[in-house]
């Protein structure tokens, strides 16, 4: 049993990712936070209580980020995720509200009353973990393990040639987190890009899931219109879902350990650069930042397989 607090901007493929969470039975979803990203932090928060609720159960709504922690906000991409983040389709009121406490307080309360025990699983900019590490610095010694997706070692950008969204959106959080020296795992685009969902996996999950199932399908329809022209792709890379994924099923991925940077400032803002164990370089700053593991491949097959599968 995997105890998580599931950090997302909802958003597509966040959408599927906690469709995931709140399903699969060896996940314990202690709570969802939000973060600006994919949508303003309103949205996020609107998304992720939505789909709990569609999905039949109360989990805690905790909200967050509204931006960066430094640098000026870049505009949410409408065209990905639509203006609603799940694909302009029409979506049911909420009935629950958020938690009082901030995102930051959230994570910080429960890593604190099970110490050991709780996975963060961050799927969006990191602008609320780092809050949490800012407000909380014992908590590093208390989580299980963080996994982030996010990132790129070898397999460049997607926002730009070399930064993936997530980092990119707040790299000076990205830096304290990936940086702050407790277990994690980045699960990024050399992982994700080998991962298609196609619209007859589509298919076989939506059925059988009511509201859930048709804002899965029509927020995936509007994602793979993306994909079809920025990548030449029948179907989407479901990104947040490797994450938990990789939780469940680390034996589908490929690793490697190592040092990770993430640049702050200036044209390549929100790259991540991976210096392996061991290798030494001139410049002692690579080795000084602690060891993490960094996802380098996926059986991309079966990882869409598990997805199916579990929902
Ligand atoms: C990441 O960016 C967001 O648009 C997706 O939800 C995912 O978390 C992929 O780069
Ligand atoms: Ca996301």
């Amino acid at each position: 049993n995997h105890p998580i607090i599931f950090d997302t901007d909802p958003g597509v493929d966040d959408a599927q990712a906690i469709a995931i969470a709140l399903a699969h039975p060896d996940i314990e979803l202690l709570g969802l936070t939000t973060t600006y990203g994919n949508v303003d932090i309103a949205t996020a928060t609107h998304n992720a209580l939505l789909l709990s609720e569609l999905a039949g159960q109360r989990i805690p709504v905790a909200q967050g980020a509204a931006g960066p922690l430094v640098k000026t906000k870049y505009p949410a991409p409408a065209f990905i995720h639509g203006e609603n983040g799940l694909g302009n389709i029409e979506l049911p009121p909420v009935k629950g509200q958020a938690e009082a406490t901030s995102a930051a307080q959230f994570i910080i309360d429960q890593v604190n009353a099970r110490p050991g025990e709780i996975s963060l699983v961050a799927v969006g900019p990191l602008g609320n973990l780092a809050a949490a590490l800012q407000l909380d610095p014992g908590i590093v010694d208390k989580v299980k393990q963080v996994v982030i997706m996010g990132g790129s070692i070898k397999e460049g950008g997607n926002v730009t040639p070399v930064a993936e969204a997530n980092i990119f959106n707040d790299p000076h959080a990205a830096f304290r987190v990936l940086t702050a020296g407790w277990p994690l795992t980045m699960v990024g685009l050399d992982a994700t890009h080998r991962c298609v969902l196609r619209p007859a996996d589509m298919d076989i999950i939506a059925v059988g899931q009511g509201r859930l199932g048709d804002i899965l399908a029509g927020s995936y329809a509007f994602y793979s219109d993306f994909y079809r022209g920025a990548l030449g792709i029948d179907g989407c890379c479901p990104h947040d879902s490797c994450a938990l994924a990789w939780l469940l099923k680390p034996e589908l991925f490929t690793t490697a350990r190592g040092h990770l940077m993430v640049v702050t400032e200036g044209d390549a803002e929100g790259q991540t650069i991976f210096a392996p164990e061991g290798r030494p370089f001139i410049d002692a700053r690579w080795s000084r930042t602690p060891l993490v593991d960094v996802c380098t491949g996926a059986d991309g097959k079966a990882v869409v397989e598990w997805i199916v599968e579990t929902l």
